[in-house]
């Protein structure tokens, strides 16, 4: 039996008072010329930081940003976040352009009661994913604690997550979640227990390779299950539709066929979409029942007709969860599934559903919707979210309440 998982208001905060706290956030931010384009996961870190910078750490940041693959790529330094963090906080923060050694101790050693550093991306480092155990006791080599309020990186058992939490706890040092992971578990907690029915699930997004688990684990738990985006098109070539030039995985048709199998109605596909010759823009689209797309075509949307049975599915839920874009919607001719799927999610909150989401591009679709301010809770975590919600554990939070920190643990391919 894991023990209890402490948070860091178990925690009695003068312990804190002159000590390393080492701080895993997830500051996996979209980028635009250099500058971070949207700060809300920032945002919503800074009641932990400060917390920590309230109670006298020395609070030293670690996240990861894109996936560089193991090597420093300059496109993916994390100094424009700790430059928008450093606008955030009243307390005084530092960019570190390193990650790991001597470096780093010399860094910390070096830092005043109360202020704040933002070390390197992670991921420049191949241990990081590796979850490598003699980077984590690099960190915790100067770290006397461990927070970590990357709910959204929770999934991923990582150096910096799974294995700085063990480090830190091999040296008796507390590892507890910070604010933003306690509150996002608190509000998913209405979808983990027992959601009020119907609950409708609604996923999108490219691929369904790297997702089959999360849709047999979701169809166990909704009444209904929607799928939309890419990740419908290769349901659609394990039902013997015509894709034409759409993304399609088929490897992944025949998991698909099982899936359809065992799901039946809960299942619920797209049955028209919008196609188009080609991607490039101002290209014409047309809609098309899912039975009449040309082998010339590509699929970017779901079509009027699906909108219409999903927004009746949708009206009908108690609880409903969203995962994940239906088309191409940053490009405009593919953009009304997703912008409709929008409005109906903020319809059924208003009508009394509890309605949960997570990934980028879906907070994104109810914010230029205008609808973000309806919605019941809007996760920071993309797969954290979808793998949590599906009812899967998280390895990092498992880290956190660990009887005994031993061994290694697999890492996740990124
Ligand atoms: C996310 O944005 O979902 C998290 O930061 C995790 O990123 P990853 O999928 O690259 O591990």
């Amino acid at each position: 039996m894991p023990s209890p998982r402490k948070t860091l208001q178990d925690l009695d905060l003068d312990l804190l008072a002159g000590t390393a706290v080492a701080l895993r956030a997830d500051f996996n931010v979209p980028l635009d010329g250099g500058r971070v384009a949207d700060a809300a996961r920032i945002e919503r870190t800074i009641p932990t930081i400060d917390l920590l910078v309230e109670s006298g750490a020395k609070v030293v940041v670690l996240s990861h940003l894109g996936r560089p693959g193991g090597r420093l790529r300059p496109e993916f330094t994390l100094r424009p976040v700790a430059d928008c963090l450093g606008a955030l906080v009243e307390a005084p923060a530092a960019f570190l352009p390193h990650v790991d050694g001597a470096e780093v101790r010399d860094a910390v050693a070096g830092m005043a009661d109360g202020s704040v550093l933002v070390l390197e991306n992670t991921r420049f480092l191949p241990g990081e994913t590796a979850c490598d155990p003699g980077l984590a006791a690099d960190w915790a080599s100067w770290a006397s604690h461990f927070v970590l309020d990357a709910f959204g990186t929770a999934h991923r058992a990582h150096a910096s997550t799974v294995g700085l939490a063990r480090a830190v706890r091999q040296k008796e040092g507390e590892a507890v979640a910070g604010l933003l992971v306690a509150e996002e578990l608190s509000a998913l907690g209405c979808v983990l227990g027992k959601p009020r029915r119907p609950f409708a699930a609604v996923v999108g997004g490219a691929k369904i390779s790297g997702k089959i688990d999360v849709i047999e684990a979701l169809l166990a738990r909704v009444d209904v299950l929607m799928v939309g985006g890419a990740m419908a098109n290769t349901f659609l070539l394990a039902m013997g539709i015509e894709t034409g030039a759409s993304l399609v995985e088929p490897d992944s048709a025949e998991a698909a066929r099982r899936i359809l199998k065992a799901a039946g109605p809960r299942l619920v596909l797209p049955v028209d979409c919008v196609v188009a010759p080609s991607l490039t823009p101002g290209v014409e689209a047309r809609s098309v029942d899912r039975s009449a797309v040309t082998d010339q075509e590509t699929i970017g949307d779901v079509g009027p007709v699906t909108t219409e049975v999903f927004g009746r599915c949708l009206a009908d839920a108690a609880t409903v969860i969203w995962n994940g874009p239906m088309g191409i919607f940053e490009k405009s001719a593919f953009a009304n599934g997703t912008r409709a799927l929008a409005i109906s999610v903020a319809e059924a909150a208003e009508a009394g559903a509890t309605v949960v989401i997570g990934g980028g591009d879906s907070v994104a679709a109810v914010g230029s919707a205008g609808v973000a301010n309806r919605i019941t809770h809007i996760s920071t975590g993309g797969g954290a979210f979808l793998d949590l919600v599906a009812g899967k554990t998280l390895p990092a939070l498992e880290a956190l309440s660990e009887r005994t920190p031993a061994g290694n643990s697999q890492g996740a391919e990124v």
